[in-house]
C-alpha cells in the first residue's frame, strides 16, 4: 500500500473529520499517501481531489460536517460515470480507498466491491439516522439525538407557559432511532415513529389524559418518515436525488393541526431539520469516528477488501459491506414497547 485515496457520500453528519484524521494519521505512520476525493462519488466521477497530510487535518476532530465536501451523486445512474470512477481510481494511482457513507455510498462501494475491476474498497459507516445494517451503532447519530433532546427540554418550558401542546419533528426516513432515542431522554408523552403507522384517536386519548392527570402541556416527538394510519408519508419535494429518494417534510405541522382540531388544546410544531445534522460531534462520536478511522486504515493494510467497519457491543470490528446494504436497521421493538411505558 502506497497511496490509498478517502471520500465522504451522501449526507454530511457529525464525527466525519474524526474518521479522516485517524485515516490520514494512521496511514502517514505507515507511509501511505492519502488522497482526499472531493465531494463523494463526484470526485471520482470528475476527479476532483485534495492532498491530505497531517496539517489538514489537524484541529478539524473538533469540527462537523466534513473537510472533502460531499454529494448525493450515484455514478451507477449512468453507466458512463461508473466507467469514470474506475479510470479515475486508476489515473489517481489508487492502491485502495475508504468510503465513508452510509446506505447509498455504500451501496455503491459495495457493487464497485463485486464488479471485481480491481478497485479496492473499504467501507466506514455513517448516518444521523442509525439505520444501517450491520453496525450496533453509526457516528453521528449520538451527536443528533443530543441536540433533538436539548430541543424538546427547550420547547418543554414554552410549553408548560402557554399550556401547549408541542410537536417536534425529528429527521428519520425510514427509521425512527433518532426520535425514539431523543424522546426518551427528553420525556416525550408521545413518540410516533415510521415503523408503526400513527393512531391519531390514540395520540388524542394520550394527551387527553395528560390534562386529566393535572399536566397542561404536552411534548409530541415525530419522526419525519412517520404516516397518520390512514395516510401517506408527507412529502416535502416530489422530485428524486440520485439514489431515488424525495424530501420528506410536513408530518409535524399537520399532526399539531389534527390534535389541535381533536383535543382543542392549543398545538404548535417546530421542525428540527438540519440543526440536527450541524455543528461539533459529541464526544461518543468523535471516539467512535477515530476507532472506525484506525480500523479501515488496519483493513486497508490487511488488504482486506469488500468490508467495512462496524461496532459491535463496544467492539470494532469488520463485516461485509454486502451485510450492510439492501435492507435498513429499523427500530427495536422491543425499546419501542417499553418506550410507551412512559408515553402520556
Ligand atoms: O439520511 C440522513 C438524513 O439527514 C435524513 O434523516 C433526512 O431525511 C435526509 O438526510 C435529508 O437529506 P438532505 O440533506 O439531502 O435534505
Amino acid at each position: 500500500m502506497e497511496r490509498i485515496g478517502v471520500l465522504t457520500g451522501g449526507g454530511d453528519c457529525p464525527g466525519l473529520n474524526a474518521v479522516i484524521r485517524a485515516v490520514v494519521r494512521r496511514a502517514f505512520e505507515n507511509n501511505i499517501k492519502v488522497v482526499g476525493i472531493k465531494n463523494g462519488w463526484n470526485g471520482l466521477v470528475v476527479g476532483d481531489t485534495m492532498g491530505l497530510d497531517l496539517n489538514s487535518v489537524s484541529d478539524i476532530l473538533a469540527r462537523g460536517g466534513t473537510i472533502l465536501g460531499t454529494s448525493r451523486t450515484n455514478p451507477y445512474k449512468n453507466k458512463d460515470d461508473a466507467a469514470k470512477v474506475i479510470d479515475n481510481y486508476r489515473k489517481m494511482k489508487l492502491d485502495a480507498f475508504i468510503a465513508i457513507g452510509g446506505e447509498d455510498t455504500l451501496g455503491v462501494a459495495n457493487k464497485l466491491h463485486k464488479e471485481n475491476k480491481g478497485i479496492n474498497v473499504v467501507g466506514v459507516p455513517k448516518t444521523i439516522d442509525n439505520d444501517l445494517n450491520a453496525t450496533d451503532f453509526t457516528f453521528g447519530f449520538d451527536t443528533a439525538v443530543n441536540i433533538a433532546m436539548e430541543a424538546i427540554d427547550r420547547l418543554r418550558t414554552t410549553a408548560e407557559s402557554h399550556h401547549r401542546v408541542m410537536v417536534v419533528e425529528i429527521m428519520g426516513r425510514h427509521a425512527g432511532w433518532i426520535t425514539l432515542y431523543a424522546g426518551l431522554a427528553g420525556g416525550a408523552d408521545v413518540i410516533l415513529i415510521p415503523e408503526v403507522p400513527v393512531d391519531l384517536e390514540d395520540v388524542s386519548s394520550i394527551l387527553k389524559k395528560v390534562r386529566e392527570n393535572g399536566k397542561f402541556f404536552s411534548i409530541v416527538a415525530v419522526a419525519e418518515g412517520a404516516r397518520f394510519k390512514e395516510g401517506q408519508t408527507m412529502i416535502k419535494e416530489e422530485q428524486l436525488d440520485a439514489f431515488g429518494h424525495v424530501i420528506l417534510g410536513g408530518i409535524g405541522q399537520r399532526l399539531a393541526a389534527e390534535i389541535e382540531r381533536r383535543t382543542a388544546f392549543e398545538a404548535r410544531s417546530t421542525v428540527l431539520g438540519h440543526i440536527q445534522r450541524g455543528g461539533s460531534p459529541s464526544a461518543f462520536d468523535r471516539v467512535l469516528g477515530t476507532r472506525f478511522g484506525y480500523k479501515a486504515m488496519e483493513l486497508v493494510m490487511d488488504k482486506k477488501f469488500g468490508y467495512m467497519t462496524s461496532l459491535s457491543g463496544n467492539e470494532i470490528k469488520e463485516v461485509p459491506l454486502e451485510a450492510a446494504v439492501g435492507t435498513l436497521k429499523t427500530v427495536d421493538m422491543k425499546l419501542y414497547e417499553m418506550a410507551k411505558t412512559f408515553f402520556g
